[in-house]
């Protein structure tokens, strides 16, 4: 039987659970948070007063900050991307409505769509960002898509989801410590339970990872390697400024986010080697002589690039960037 094949019957051998993972780590929608709970009520008396208050605790943070939480908005405003990825994956049947497999990513899309919906409205309340530049910016992502290196395979798109939505975890969780620190709480409060959604996310992906190991250790382990031989792409990682070209924005972006804490290289190396400690990678037997080899190169792995890591420098100067204008900085 043709590799592929087999991960189609994996795919389908997997389906019988996802309706009950679906309801043990998606939030039912009358019970989850929606973006109104966390911004001012544009019926009620308190609008003004309230935006006001936003305008004003925004001066507090510095012009870094805005940038990354205009990079990390535009990364969740680019769901349409991920979600017609993850629809044409091996056993993901999007033409049947009652697919479990399509299912999950329906009700996965919902919740996320959530985050970028949060952001992006209170970005514009905040009264520090170009929105004009940003709005440009996020259709030229969704317009380039993305790359990622993982075909149609569910066990490599598996790997890649595991890994990011623990790497978004990260990012939002301490977005929200900065703004707690500058006194924002409300903002702080906000980026803490997107980050809540995102590790529920991540376990939930690596619960579907921990499946596969179960029943095809050799070609998941061998997935897990060629994803991480390749190494993880950023979904943003085609980004770009209005009059620029495909993925010139991005690495400036990764550096302001290097540069004030939110999503470092030692981050990458942390998020590895919490995924081959939670797939007990180093415990999994009766491997065959390719799969042992993929197994020893990801063991040895997170050392080797923590070195590697610590020798990166980030340019100490902020990088101008269209969404944020100096103007507004303080
Ligand atoms: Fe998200
Ligand atoms: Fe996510």
């Amino acid at each position: 039987m043709s590799l592929k094949n087999v991960r189609l019957e994996v795919m389908q051998f997997l389906e019988k659970d996802v309706e009950s993972l679906i309801e043990k780590y998606l939030i039912p929608i009358e019970k989850i948070w929606q973006p109104a709970d966390f911004l001012p009520n544009s019926e009620g008396d308190n609008f003004f007063e309230d935006v006001r208050e936003i305008r004003e605790l925004s001066k507090e943070l510095p012009y870094d900050f805005w940038v990354v939480l205009v990079g990390d908005m535009i990364t969740e405003e680019a769901l349409p991307t991920y979600e017609s990825w993850l629809m044409d994956v091996e056993g993901v049947k999007q033409q049947d409505r009652e697919n479990p497999w399509a299912k999950w990513v329906r009700h996965w899309t919902g919740e996320e769509n959530r985050h970028g919906d949060v952001l992006n409205k209170y970005l514009y309340l905040s009264g520090r960002v170009n929105m004009r530049e940003i709005e440009k910016t996020t259709q030229f992502l969704i317009a380039d898509g993305f790359d990622i290196g993982t075909d149609r395979d569910p066990y490599k798109n598996f790997v890649y989801t595991s890994f990011q939505e623990l790497a978004t975890y990260i990012s939002h969780n301490r977005v929200a410590k900065i703004a707690k620190s500058k006194g924002n709480k409300k903002l702080g409060k906000m980026c803490q339970i997107i980050s809540g959604d995102e590790m529920r996310h991540h376990n939930a992906y690596s619960e579907f990872v921990e499946r596969i190991f179960k029943v095809d250790p050799n070609q998941m382990m061998l997935a897990f390697y060629d994803m991480m031989k390749l190494k993880i792409a950023m979904p943003a990682h085609f980004l770009r400024e209005s009059g620029n070209k495909i993925s010139t924005a991005f690495e400036e972006f990764s550096n302001t986010a290097q540069r004030i804490g939110v999503y470092t290289s030692t981050d990458y190396v942390d998020i590895l080697d919490k995924l081959i400690k939670r797939w007990e990678i180093d415990k999994i037997s009766n491997l065959t002589d390719e799969a042992e080899k993929a197994r020893d190169y990801l063991m040895n792995l997170p050392s080797r690039m923590y070195r590697l890591s610590e020798r990166i420098k980030i340019p100490e100067n902020s990088f101008q960037f269209k969404w944020v204008e100096p103007a507004f900085t303080k």
